[in-house]
């Protein structure tokens, strides 16, 4: 955690939750938001649960009064048209977001995105006033096999080509080894730390120094209360994507609270 840099948790709930869990969830959450710090805190339900998620953060013109924000789990590149059980940005937007997640490696390994492809729904986000939150990360093979550098820096730099530096400037990254996702297997704070040096200097590669300095990168795999204060204490690990431990309020809030 930088001092320069406000850290943000988002609760990636991925495809789980009713209504009623979505609700109860999002009030237990905004109810001790205040608790956790100088923290960002952005809750990711299924895209039908959104505006539910919405009504119970009391959400008006992307602000609740908890200051907890809201963010989707993907969304298409295009405006609208025929796109059958797919999401446009702007809908997204329309609803109260303020983010989403783009190319989760469960969207690159199981629905076939491609760099390309998050690089597209990057640009549309962007468009669409939405704060993407670009993720990469190395598969298990390709980290014992020494690659984790070049699969790293093959996903942010073909993610985000063509983005300008003042809309770099605002995105939030998370480096998400495979491996650690689901698993229980977090990195090791220097394993996080040293892909998290290298993203950075990728973006400032694609930007600047300057810039690549102000931009949040998380850290996400298997994070849990027990193991965020040393992910935090890492100077270039700013905040973290929370897949499992999201979906339970005070585990969620303790997590916020190591950031915060
Ligand atoms: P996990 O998921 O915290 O359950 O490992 C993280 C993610 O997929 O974003």
């Amino acid at each position: 955690m930088s001092t320069r840099r406000k850290s943000i948790v988002a609760g990636n709930w991925k495809m789980n939750l009713d209504a009623a869990k979505a609700r109860s969830l999002t009030e237990a959450i905004a109810a001790g938001a205040k608790q956790t710090g100088s923290v960002d805190l952005v809750l990711c339900p299924p895209a039908l649960y959104a505006t539910t998620v919405a009504a119970a953060l009391g959400l008006a013109a992307g602000v609740a009064p908890s200051g907890v924000a809201l963010g989707g789990q993907n969304a298409h590149d295009k405006e609208s048209g025929a796109f059958t059980g797919e999401v446009a940005p702007g809908m997204l937007r329309d609803i109260g977001s303020r983010y989403c997640i783009l190319g989760h490696s469960e969207r690159r390994t199981l629905f076939g995105e491609t760099d390309a492809t998050v690089n597209a729904k990057v640009k549309a986000v962007l468009a669409a006033g939405l704060t993407p939150i670009v993720c990469v990360g190395e598969s298990l093979a390709e980290r014992e096999s020494g690659r984790t550098e070049a699969v790293v820096t093959e996903q942010v730099l073909g993610s985000l080509a063509g983005i300008p530096a003042d809309d770099l400037a605002t995105i939030v990254v998370a480096y998400e080894p495979v491996w650690a996702i689901g698993t229980g297997k977090v990195a090791t704070p220097q394993q996080a730390q040293d892909v998290h040096a290298l993203v950075r200097a990728l973006l400032g590669r694609l930007s600047s120094p300057t810039v690549a300095d102000t931009i949040r990168i998380q850290y996400g795999g298997s994070v849990k209360p027990d193991n965020a204060a040393e992910l935090a204490a890492c100077p270039d690990i700013d905040g973290a994507l929370v897949g499992g431990a999201s979906l339970k309020a005070d585990d969620f809030l303790a997590i916020a609270k190591a950031f915060g």
